[in-house]
């Protein structure tokens, strides 16, 4: 399988961005741990960051003409309010699957609300980098 990673505004920042909440690791760090457990010799992983929706978007229309199987997503901030992200990835048709980092349920109420939750296969919330690996082998495990 083809799996793309995205990442979205602020997660550049890891290791420096509020570690009581994200915890200390680097978004490379986080990618060498994901990717590690990934059986990479059957599946090829692509990962990218982009502080910008824009490029998010271009990036999701990417995947359709870049045979990308899976995709794992962690918009950001863009997830409370981006219904354009969230048209991106009912336009696509790849299975996706939300992952958050920290636990938004439990945090202030306007995280509370995803608008692409319902266009994806899954949510996942609040394990951290697991978050990400737990997503692609729920995507893996389905094919
Ligand atoms: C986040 C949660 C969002 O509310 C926040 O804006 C982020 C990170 C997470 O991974 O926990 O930037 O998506």
């Amino acid at each position: 399988m083809n799996i793309l990673f995205i990442n979205g505004p602020n997660l550049n920042l890891l290791g420096k961005r509020e570690p009581e909440i994200y915890g200390n690791e680097s978004l490379d760090q986080l990618i060498a741990w994901v990717t590690n457990q990934i059986n990479t010799k059957e599946n090829d992983v692509y990962w990218f960051q982009s502080n910008s929706e824009g490029k998010i978007i271009d990036k999701l229309h990417w995947a359709l003409d870049n045979k990308i199987d899976g995709i794992i997503i962690n918009p950001g901030a863009y997830s409370h309010y981006s219904i354009a992200i969230r048209d991106a990835i009912s336009s696509i048709k790849i299975p996706t699957v939300e992952v958050h980092l920290s636990d938004i349920e439990n945090r202030e109420t306007f995280r509370k609300i995803s608008v692409i939750k319902d266009v994806c296969l899954s949510q996942i919330t609040g394990l951290g980098k697991k978050g990400y690996l737990r997503a692609a082998n729920l995507l893996l495990n389905k094919n």
